[in-house]
């Protein structure tokens, strides 16, 4: 009899210890104190295709498996938790996604994921299967600061953008970027940089003017929860460069060769005409000289 116990222990449970039963956690994440955090949360297993409602999807500490900080029923959850934590994930698409919000300080887990598998044949006795991965989290008591770049030249009357990025792991609750300077033109990017860690990435593209020059930009980010930081960076506008001092001298000078020698072709021109009148006149000359020469020989 026990053998037969032991047998069947060991065919139930194999899906348990098979390779199959895979969950992908992100195992360090970066929380800031107040605001939110979303999980990355995935997982395999042998009975692909099985509705959300054939699945149980729990969230604990790793540290005391009773201590509930995600479940279906709210009741079972840890008081510390209660109302604070959401399942994002669809578990019908092995999507198990954690949000945590009001972060507290000592929120850091680890936490660890575990999947039930239901049989809804024997309800009071749930066969379930489970893999466990857990995350913790870095908290971060000090809001972190944007980061603002401004280019090398800033050149006056020529469009010139300004970007200020944010990192963080709010994804269902993007932190706002805000600038200080007025712009017709503000874009923002939103990305995943690695699983989990998200940038916000704002661009501020203006015309700067002399009034810009010595003055301060300044970039605020205002985080889910209400935490606020910012960047500020000081503009200095650079004179449009010109190059009148090259252009007018050599407009000037080549003018001044164009009207010389036009002058000269009028005056050369003129010249030709009275050389030639003059020859004319000089062959006449000759002619009566030669003919009167000639009347003199006869
Ligand atoms: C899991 O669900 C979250 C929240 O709905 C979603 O953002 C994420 O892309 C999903 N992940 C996968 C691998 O589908």
């Amino acid at each position: 009899m026990m053998m037969i116990c032991l047998i069947l222990a060991v065919i139930f449970c194999s899906p348990v210890f098979s390779e199959d039963w895979k969950a992908h956690v992100v195992q360090n994440l970066d929380a800031l104190v107040s605001s939110c955090i979303v999980v990355p949360c995935s997982f395999s297993h042998p009975k692909t295709g099985l509705p959300s409602s054939k699945l149980r999807g729990i969230w604990h500490l790793k540290s005391d498996h009773k201590k509930i900080i995600y479940y279906e029923d709210q009741t079972r959850v840890d008081d510390n938790f209660k109302g604070r934590t959401r399942l994002l994930g669809h578990l019908g698409q092995d999507n198990c996604t954690l949000e945590m919000v009001e972060i507290k300080n000592h929120d850091n887990g680890p936490f660890c994921f575990r999947i039930e598998l239901v049989e809804t044949a024997q309800p009071t006795k749930d066969m379930f299967s489970f893999v466990e991965e857990c995350v913790s989290f870095k908290m971060l008591s000090d809001t972190p600061k944007p980061s603002l770049t401004l280019p090398e030249k800033i050149i006056q009357g020529r469009p010139c953008s300004v970007t200020c990025s944010i990192r963080h792991t709010c994804s269902t609750h993007m932190p706002k970027i805000t600038w200080s300077r007025t712009s017709d033109e503000i874009t923002e990017v939103h990305r995943e940089l690695h699983l989990g860690i998200w940038e916000v990435l704002s661009t501020l593209i203006f015309i700067p003017d002399e009034k810009d020059d010595h003055n301060e930009i300044t970039c605020t980010v205002a985080f889910y929860g209400g935490k606020t930081s910012f960047t500020t960076s000081k503009i200095y506008v650079k004179r449009a460069e010109n190059y009148n001092h090259i252009i007018i001298p050599a407009a000037v000078g080549i003018g001044t060769a164009v009207i010389f020698g036009v002058f000269c072709i009028l005056i050369v021109k003129k010249y030709k005409n009275r050389i030639a009148e003059l020859q004319n006149q000089e062959g006449s000359m000759f002619n009566r000289l030669s003919r009167l020469s000639r009347r003199i020989r006869a």
